[in-house]
């Protein structure tokens, strides 16, 4: 019924040169990010970061779509305008986080599962009155000693296919979100064979679920060693391990995949993006970035909570989607840091 509409916003959030970027950190997690920079985390100084990102000049040259918080989506800037319509008035697409975080998976140590499903459809339909076209759920696979186990993938992709078939029924592009983290000293091997297994079963549940690919985003992990491997590898040997996994398991139907950041160096993350897109191979999907913190750690250092470092903060967010906008197209170099 709304397949026009999601055809849109899809085409909008996959433009060339273009990606995502995710401000839809839950209470809990802003909570952190901001105490790293000594700012309390007050609705207010919420409410200012997000108007200071969302209000960086000519932004929508470099980002599509931003994810939002539920907080965020009701709240207004300083002049009065609710920061959807902000973001609108720059050509950038709002979208909303749907999940309520990830919890203990009962009989199954370590793993856990996303909660969310209860209520939302109601929840969706306000969230669109508010202007969001799109979603996020995100799935979270730890990689550990005999983890994740089976139940867990299946429970998880499973939920993120009830999520993904809920939106498309009110026209919301749902980007899917499953997370294998890089906590750990594994090998980017073991990384791979995770995250082939996850996609895999993933796709499996969307399927089943009738969810319509192309209407749909994927954000996934890079396959990458754990963060504490001492064998860590390069731009090219995670290119090419992240698009062998992709291209076994994720349908060309696809139109878009968003990667997340997960904790690597903002230099790492562009770097990474950039060789998925100078690769020898063609591939079906938009290779493009979705990222949070590898877009927003210098504006957060730079910001430190005092509205005179807004303009500081509002370059050093711009210069980071810059050079991922850059990466999207296979054009960075690592001498564009320097500028
Ligand atoms: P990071 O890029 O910081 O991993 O955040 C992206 C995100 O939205 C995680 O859900």
């Amino acid at each position: 019924m709304f397949s026009q509409a999601m055809e849109r916003t899809v085409a909008e959030l996959t433009a060339p040169a273009k990606g995502i970027l995710a401000a839809d950190e839950s209470a809990g997690t802003i909570e952190k990010r901001f105490k790293s920079v000594d700012v309390a985390s007050t609705e207010e100084n919420r409410r200012s970061y997000r108007e200071l990102l969302f209000t960086a000049p000519k932004l929508g040259d470099y980002i599509s779509g931003v994810i939002l918080f539920e907080e965020t989506l009701k709240q207004k800037s300083e002049a009065g305008i609710a920061l959807p319509q902000v973001l609108a008035a720059q050509g950038i697409v709002p979208g909303i986080k749907v999940d309520k975080g990830a919890q203990a998976l009962a009989n199954f140590p370590g793993d856990k599962a996303t909660q969310g499903l209860q209520g939302l459809a109601e929840r969706l339909a306000g969230y669109k009155e508010l202007g969001a076209r799109f979603a996020k759920w995100r799935a979270v696979i730890t990689i550990g000693d005999g983890l994740p186990s089976t139940r867990a993938i299946e429970v998880n992709a499973d939920s993120l296919a009830r999520y993904a078939a809920i939106c498309q029924e009110l026209g919301i592009v749902p980007i899917v979100e499953p997370e294998v983290l890089m906590d750990g000293n594994h090998g980017i091997e073991r990384c791979a064979g995770v995250t082939e297994e996850v996609l895999e079963t993933v796709f499996h549940a969307l399927h089943r679920h009738r969810v319509q690919l192309e209407y749909m985003l994927l954000k996934p992990n890079m396959v990458l060693p754990g963060k504490d491997c001492p064998q860590q590898a390069t731009a090219e040997e995670v290119a090419a391990a992240t698009l062998i996994c992709f291209r076994r398991t994720v349908p060309a139907a696809v139109p878009g995949i968003h990667f997340l950041s997960g904790g690597q160096s903002d230099e790492a993350a562009t770097a990474n993006l950039n060789a998925m897109n100078t690769y020898a191979q063609k591939q079906p999907w938009a290779l493009s970035f979705s990222y949070g913190r590898a877009l927003q750690a210098p504006a957060l250092k730079a910001w430190h909570g005092m509205a005179a470092n807004r303009e500081a903060a509002q370059q050093a967010l711009l210069k980071r989607a810059r050079l991922n906008s850059a990466a999207r197209q296979g054009k960075y170099t690592a001498s564009m840091e320097a500028g």
